[in-house]
């Protein structure tokens, strides 16, 4: 009974914070809405579905040069290491990691979906039953998600942060958060992070508008959720779904742009959209392997090396806290 009582004021506390998020968003010269709620269950199934598209070239990118370059990646992150992983999710990506560690001290992933984080530690002790792992239920940017690694011994701590998530950050942000990395490794610790690359900007755009429009349900699942869970009444055809790269940022902005003049009702709260006005609801920054370096060292950490594909796509870094 006491559970069910705070996990409702825990659930209402978090619809608050998203309304809150919403208004604040929607109010300002250009509207945004911050990109974290476009994952909520349907958001996320559907960005494993963008996963999996032709258009969409990361993630595969990402699982050709682990595949490649595996036995390489494990022996630069040396014997005994800890991984943490900051929105691990289902951790997929860090099995074939783990597998050929030599004598890791542990595996530390932290999300904010207690039932993911669960699923996937079962599956782990399954191919892995000698590995500890120490879950941690929490945001990744926040401080205290971090504090019990001090109670785990390791030879070496290193930060796992695949999936080009970094690129989800303005760079003051992306810089803040290797600094919160940085202040939980000790000096010579790692990190192993994977960024995409600046490239043709025919290539970056079809891969946020690809053919197939799981980009374009994604994007409009924001709207669709604030309808159901904030009481909006967005009409979704009234908006279409809007990718370009922004050379001068090196991003590609996902934006919904209103199709006519409309006003829309948030919990009490009219918004007026004009004919041709944009929601920005995402960005993904892209960088060039020398950029990247400067920002590694912004944010406390010395670049080793990097593994990237034929076509320099992509790429996997390896840095040091200093
Ligand atoms: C999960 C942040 C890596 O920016 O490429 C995919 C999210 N958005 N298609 C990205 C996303 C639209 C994705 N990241």
């Amino acid at each position: 009974m006491k559970a069910a009582v705070s996990s409702m004021q825990e659930s209402s506390q978090q619809d608050h914070e998203f309304l809150n998020d919403v208004l604040r968003g929607l109010a300002g010269d250009q509207k945004t809405l911050p990109c974290k709620y476009l994952y909520d269950e349907l958001g996320s199934q559907l960005f494993e579905k963008i996963c999996d598209v032709d258009d969409y070239y990361l993630t595969r990118t990402e699982a050709k040069i682990f595949n490649q370059y595996l036995p390489d990646i494990a022996e630069e992150v040396g014997p005994g290491a800890l991984l943490v992983e900051p929105g691990a999710g289902n951790c997929e990506k860090v099995e074939g990691l783990l597998h050929l560690l030599k004598s890791p001290s542990g595996y530390y992933p932290i999300d904010i979906s207690p039932e993911i984080l669960y699923l996937a530690g079962q599956r782990i002790k399954k191919g892995l039953p000698h590995i500890s792992i120490w879950p941690e239920v929490g945001d990744f940017t926040q401080a205290e998600v971090w504090d019990n690694l001090s109670n785990i011994e390791s030879k070496k701590r290193v930060v796992f942060f695949p999936g080009s998530t970094i690129g989800n950050f303005e760079p003051d942000r992306a810089e803040q958060l290797l600094e919160t990395f940085a202040a939980n490794l000790r000096a010579g610790d790692g990190l192993l992070i994977g960024t995409d690359l600046v490239k043709d900007s025919v290539v970056l755009e079809r891969a946020y508008h690809d053919s197939e429009h799981i980009t374009e349900q994604f994007n409009k699942n924001l709207l669709q959720r604030i309808n159901s869970e904030l009481g909006g009444n967005f009409d979704l055809s009234s908006f279409s779904h809007r990718a370009f790269y922004q050379p001068l940022r090196q991003r590609v902005e996902m934006h919904l742009v209103s199709l006519r003049d409309q006003r829309v009702a948030i919990a009490g709260e009219q918004i007026v959209f004009l004919e041709g006005e944009t929601i920005h609801t995402e960005n993904s920054h892209k960088y060039k392997v020398s950029s990247f370096n400067t920002l590694l060292m912004k944010g406390g950490f010395k670049p080793v090396r990097h593994w990237t594909d034929s076509s320099e796509s992509y790429a996997i870094h390896y840095a040091q806290a200093i």
